[in-house]
């Protein structure tokens, strides 16, 4: 039954003590949340992970390329470990190592050495270590904004991967014109762009999140038109267009803390994954919120960890036995944490 498995998770964590430690990413279910040793969004997870010296086990209550980033950032003494090999996500999938490499070279063709590579977390070890090595950067929705100013204090023009909302919204607040951002479609193997080629300044990979491009402009419409009064705040995964129509975007930490922090009786409609936005819920009683799409799926990937899972890979530990380890291979490691490197010192 449920409560015997909570019953062993609990038994196994106090065995183990300080050995142990259990990230949790603010969309994992609550089933898996209470077990969470440290509970946040990417950039947070990835500041805890390299912190800490003393866990020898560490079970990531999150996806793929979270694991692997836990993987990198912490010792050699230290294993990671993913309670579902099959936690990836969409997006990150969406840049695969060869088509950025070709992506690399024709862009290089038309724009030589002006462009440096700025890499969403939300993307593969391999890809990271292609930031790393060509002097680029990693970025988190939380600290997108620094970063891209970073980056054109190193260069003209940015190649940033793969979330082209995340891009799009980030440039665009700060105040870099849509008509200067081209996009690079990986299908095709071009360019999507219609103006002069030298006035491009931010070349944006065709990747994107299918569950927050599921929030829709018609979606801000129908919670305007039926709560004027509402503080609409989405993730910046959203689109550009229901950004713009939104009054706040952030990181989950960021739409976390705003919510936490409003006065008793404020109302808003949360555009991010549906986990979160339920937490939320049931931890401010005092507010009235609601999802910005009543309609919308969790992410299918972040809910492949659940409790037996999370038992599972626990027992397993407890056993000795070696499973679901994530391992990212030295070489690719020694390039990516370059551009984690790059990204922590600036955070
Ligand atoms: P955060 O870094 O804001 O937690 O976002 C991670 C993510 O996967 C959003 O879809
Ligand atoms: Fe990936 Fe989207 Fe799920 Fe975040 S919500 S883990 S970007 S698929």
């Amino acid at each position: 039954t449920r409560s015997e498995m909570e019953q062993r998770v609990r038994k196994i964590k106090e065995a183990l003590g300080d050995k142990l430690f259990i990230p949790g990413h603010h969309y994992q279910k609550d089933e898996v949340i209470q077990f969470a040793d440290s509970v946040g969004d990417s950039l947070q997870l990835a500041q805890v992970a390299a912190a800490n010296k003393e866990a020898e086990h560490i079970v990531f209550c999150g996806v793929h390329f979270m694991a692997e980033t836990a993987d990198m950032l912490t010792t050699d003494e230290q294993t990671v470990y993913l309670p579902d090999m099959r936690a990836g996500c969409s997006m990150a999938d969406m840049a695969d190592i060869y088509q950025t490499e070709e992506a690399w070279i024709e862009l290089q063709k038309l724009f030589g050495d002006t462009m440096i590579p700025l890499t969403y977390v939300n993307s593969t070890a391999a890809i990271k270590a292609f930031t790393g090595r060509n002097g680029g950067a990693c970025v988190t929705s939380s600290n997108a904004k620094k970063m891209v100013k970073w980056a054109f204090t190193q260069k003209e023009r940015l190649f940033f991967l793969p979330d082209q909302h995340l891009g799009r919204n980030t440039a665009y607040e700060l105040d870099i014109p849509l008509e200067q951002m081209a996009v690079w479609n990986p299908v095709i193997g071009g360019l999507e762009y219609e103006g002069n080629l030298e006035d491009i300044k931010v070349i944006l990979w065709k990747g994107h999140c299918s569950v927050h491009q599921g929030f829709t402009v018609s979606n801000v419409n129908e919670v305007r038109k039926k709560y004027p009064e509402m503080t609409i705040i989405v993730h910046p995964e959203c689109c550009r267009e229901v950004v713009e129509v939104s009054d706040l975007n952030g990181s989950t930490k960021y739409i976390v803390d705003t919510i936490n922090a409003a006065p008793v009786g404020s109302s808003f409609a949360i555009g991010t994954e549906m986990n979160l936005v339920k937490r939320i819920i049931a931890e401010n009683p005092d507010k009235y919120i609601i999802s910005l799409n009543e309609n919308m799926c969790p992410c299918l990937t972040m809910n492949r960890i659940d409790l037996p899972h999370l038992l599972w890979a626990l027992e397993m530990i407890e056993e000795g036995a070696q499973g679901n380890i994530i391992k990212v291979a030295p070489e690719v490691t020694k390039e990516a944490i370059l551009s984690l490197d790059r990204m922590l010192a600036l955070a």
